[in-house]
C-alpha cells in the first residue's frame, strides 16, 4: 500500500462527527504506539510478520485522518531500539518493509508534497543498515520544506537512550567550557532530544491494551493526554481515533493548566538559579555581596537604586547565559 492510499469517501455519520469534533480542541500532535500487529497476524492465521505489513497500511490510512482532522504532527514508534532483540527473521522483515515503503515515499515524492507532509526520523539510524540509512535521508532531505504537517517516524528510538545522549551531549559542553553546570535547565535539556523541533505532544495513544509507555516519549509525554486502546493496531478505526480526540478534550482544560503551571514554576527555578550564580560569580565584591543580599528579602528599600543595581546584574548575567546557550545550540544543531 502507498503512504496516501486511495481516500474513501466519509460516510454522513462520520462527517458529522468530524464537524462536531473540530469544534472543539483538536491535539496539533499525535503520537502513537502501534502495538499488537503480531497478535493480529495470530488472530488472522497470518504469518507474524505480516502483521506488520498490515501495520504499515494502518500508519497510511491514519495519517490520511489525521491530515483531514488538522492534527500538524504525527508521531509514529516503527522500531525500538529493544526491538533489535527480537528474531533476526523479524528484524530483517521490519528493515526490509522500511526500505521497501520509504523507497515508495520516494517515488510518490509528488504526492509528499501535494499533501505538504515533512518527514522526520527520530532515533539512532547509525544502528541501522547503511541502504537505510541512506533512503531515511534522502526521504527527510526531500520534504524539509513541507509545511502542512510532519510525521516523525521513531526508529532505532528508545526515550532513555535520547535523554542520555542529551545528557552525555551536555557533560561535554560544561567540560569544555561551553557552558556552565549551572546553565543545565530542563528548557536547555529539552533543546537537546530528538523532538527539540516538535510542537508539545498532545495526545499519545497506545493500542492492542497494554497501558505502557515502552520507552516512547517518555520526556515529551509529562502532560500529555494518554489513551490506551484495546483493539490490535492493524484493528484500529478511524472511531477509536475520533474517541481518543474526545478523551483529549474531556481533559483539555486540565492538561492546559499543567502546561502553565510548569512554565510558571520553569521561569521561577531560572529566575532563582541566575540570582544565586550571580551572587557567586568572583567579580562581585564582598561588602556588595553582602549589601545585595540583604536586599533579596521583600523590603520597602526594593525601589532603591541598590536593588535596581542588582536586579541589572541578574538581567546581565541572564543575558551572558543565554548567549552561552545559543553559541553551544548552534554548534548541536549544525
Ligand atoms: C508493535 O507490534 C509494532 C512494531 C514493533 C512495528 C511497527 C511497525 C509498523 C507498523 C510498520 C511501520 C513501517 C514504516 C515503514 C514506518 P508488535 O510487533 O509488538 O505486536 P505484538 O504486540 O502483538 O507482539
Ligand atoms: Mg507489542
Amino acid at each position: 500500500m502507498s503512504w496516501f492510499p486511495q481516500r474513501r469517501q466519509r460516510t454522513w455519520l462520520q462527517k458529522g462527527c468530524e464537524a462536531i469534533l473540530t469544534v472543539g480542541p483538536v491535539p496539533k500532535h499525535v503520537a502513537i504506539i502501534m502495538d499488537g500487529n503480531r497478535r493480529f497476524a495470530v488472530k488472522k492465521s497470518l504469518a507474524k510478520c505480516e502483521g506488520h505489513l498490515k501495520g504499515f497500511d494502518k500508519l497510511a490510512e491514519t495519517l490520511e485522518w489525521c491530515l483531514d482532522l488538522g492534527i500538524s504532527e504525527v508521531t509514529v514508534y516503527a522500531f525500538s531500539i529493544e526491538n533489535f532483540k527480537r528474531s533476526s527473521d523479524e528484524v530483517s522483515y521490519l528493515m526490509e518493509l522500511s526500505r521497501q515503503k520509504f523507497a515508495k515515499l520516494l517515488q510518490e515524492r509528488d504526492l509528499i508534497h501535494k499533501h505538504g507532509v515533512c518527514v522526520r526520523i527520530i532515533g539512532d539510524i547509525s544502528l541501522l543498515p547503511r541502504d537505510l540509512q541512506e533512503l531515511l535521508a534522502e526521504a527527510v532531505s526531500i520534504s524539509s520544506e513541507n509545511k502542512r504537517a510532519i510525521l516523525n517516524v521513531c526508529f532505532a528510538y528508545t526515550a532513555r537512550d535520547d535523554i542520555c545522549m542529551a545528557m552525555r551531549e551536555l557533560a561535554i559542553a560544561v567540560k569544555e567550557g561551553q557552558i556552565k553546570n549551572s546553565d543545565i535547565s530542563e528548557e536547555l535539556l529539552e533543546k537537546c532530544l530528538y523532538t527539540s523541533y516538535s510542537s508539545p505532544v498532545d495526545l499519545l495513544i497506545r493500542t492492542s491494551g497494554e497501558t505502557r509507555l515502552s520507552d516512547f516519549l517518555l520526556w515529551e509525554s509529562s502532560f500529555s493526554c494518554l489513551a490506551f486502546v484495546k483493539v490490535l493496531w492493524p484493528e484500529f478505526s478511524i472511531w477509536h481515533l475520533y474517541a481518543a480526540i474526545l478523551h483529549y478534550q474531556r481533559n483539555y482544560n486540565k492538561i492546559q493548566i499543567a502546561r502553565q503551571n510548569q512554565t510558571i514554576e520553569r521561569e521561577r527555578l531560572q529566575r532563582d538559579s541566575d540570582y544565586h550564580c550571580m551572587m557567586e560569580e568572583p567579580s562581585l565584591e564582598t561588602a556588595s555581596r553582602d549589601s545585595i543580599s540583604c536586599m533579596t528579602a521583600p523590603s520597602p528599600l526594593s525601589n532603591t537604586t541598590e536593588h535596581k543595581s542588582m536586579q541589572e546584574r541578574v538581567q546581565q548575567y541572564a543575558l551572558e547565559r543565554e548567549k552561552r546557550i545559543e553559541a553551544f545550540l548552534s554548534g548541536v544543531y549544525e
